[in-house]
C-alpha cells in the first residue's frame, strides 16, 4: 500500500495500477461501512484506491469540520490489506489559492439534505469529480447509506459523461441497527440507545408498507409518531421519495426511498430504507 499527498504523486502511482481501478471516496474516520466498500472494490477490481480528504467546501459555516473526527494512522492500519493507494492530500492541493470552479447538479441535489445543507452537494460533486479526473477510476465506491449523494454522483456521472461505473452498496448498521457513521463518536451512551429509534421507525415503515400501505402521509406518521417517544431526538425531516430524482412521493408505486435527519445531542444523523427494488 502506497500513501501518497500529492497530485503529481498520485498521478504517477495511478499510472502503474493494473487495470480496472477502483475508487472510494471518503473522509477518513474508517468505520465497517467504509470497509464495505473497500472490499468489494477489491473483489471486483486488480487495484484498489482509497482517498481520505475531510472536504471543507461541504460542510457549512456552523457545521462539524473543525470537529470532524481524524484518525489516519488507525485507518492505514485498517485499509492496508485491501488497498493499493492510499490518496491523503492537503486541502491547499486540492483547492489552491485561486480555486473557482463548481459543479452544480440540479434538482435530485435541492431536497432533503440539500435544503438543510446549502452549498453541500457543490462541495461533493466539485470534489468527487476532481476526485475522477485524478485517480481516473473504473468503478467507484458509495454507501446507500447517503443515498441522495449516491443520485446526485449519478447525475453527474452521466451528465458529464465520466467513464466510471458507479457501485452503491447497502448501509452497515450494528446489531441494533444503527447505522454506522463517524459522526457517532459525538453520541453520549444515552445519546446513542436513544438513536436506535431511528432505524426502528424505518423498518416500522418498510413494515407497514410490506402489510399493504401505500400512502405516504400515513406511512410517514407511523414514523414521526415512533420517534417523538424520544424527546431527546430533534426530527429534522423524514420523507418518502423517487429512488432517482429524490422528490417526495404521494404514493408508493413499486420503489422508494424513506430518508431521515435528525438531531441527537451535539450529532446530525440520517439515515434512509429502500422499499421495492432499485
Ligand atoms: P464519508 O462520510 O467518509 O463516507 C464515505 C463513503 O462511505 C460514502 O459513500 C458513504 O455513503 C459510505 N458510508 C458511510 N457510512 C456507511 C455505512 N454505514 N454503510 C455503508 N456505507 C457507508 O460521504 C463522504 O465521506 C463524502 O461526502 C465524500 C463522498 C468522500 C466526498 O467528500
Amino acid at each position: 500500500m502506497r500513501v501518497v499527498r500529492t497530485l503529481d504523486d498520485l498521478r504517477g502511482a495511478r499510472a502503474e495500477l493494473a487495470k480496472p481501478v477502483g475508487l472510494v471516496p471518503t473522509m477518513g474516520f474508517l468505520h465497517e461501512g467504509h470497509l464495505s466498500l473497500i472490499r468489494a472494490s477489491r473483489q471486483e477490481c486488480a487495484s484498489v484506491i482509497v482517498s481520505i480528504f475531510v472536504n471543507p467546501t461541504q460542510f457549512g459555516p456552523s457545521e462539524d469540520l473543525g470537529r470532524y473526527p481524524r484518525d489516519l494512522e488507525r485507518d492505514l492500519d485498517a485499509i492496508r490489506p485491501y488497498t493499493d493507494i492510499v490518496f491523503a492530500p492537503s486541502v491547499e492541493s486540492i483547492y489552491p489559492t485561486g480555486f473557482d470552479s463548481h459543479i452544480d447538479v440540479g434538482s435530485v441535489s435541492q431536497p432533503l439534505e440539500g435544503e438543510a445543507r446549502p452549498g453541500h452537494f457543490q462541495g461533493v460533486a466539485t470534489v468527487v469529480a476532481k476526485l475522477f479526473n485524478l485517480a481516473q477510476p473504473d468503478c467507484a465506491y458509495f454507501g446507500q447509506k447517503d443515498a441522495q449523494q449516491a443520485a446526485v454522483i449519478n447525475q453527474m456521472i452521466e451528465d458529464l459523461n465520466f467513464p466510471v461505473e458507479l457501485r452503491v452498496l447497502p448501509t452497515v448498521r450494528e446489531g441494533n441497527g444503527l447505522a454506522l457513521s463517524s459522526r457517532n463518536v459525538y453520541l453520549s451512551r444515552e445519546e446513542r440507545a436513544a438513536a436506535r429509534v431511528l432505524p426502528t421507525a424505518l423498518f416500522a415503515i418498510r413494515d407497514k408498507w410490506r402489510a399493504g400501505e401505500n400512502d405516504c402521509g400515513r406511512l410517514v406518521e407511523v414514523g414521526r409518531e415512533m420517534i417523538a417517544q424520544e424527546p431527546t431526538i430533534k426530527l429534522e425531516y423524514l420523507s418518502i421519495a423517487d429512488t432517482r430524482s429524490l422528490q417526495e412521493l404521494p404514493q408508493i408505486q413499486g420503489s422508494a426511498l424513506v430518508l431521515l435527519a435528525a438531531r441527537v445531542g451535539r450529532a446530525r444523523l440520517i439515515d434512509n430504507i429502500l422499499l421495492g427494488r432499485e
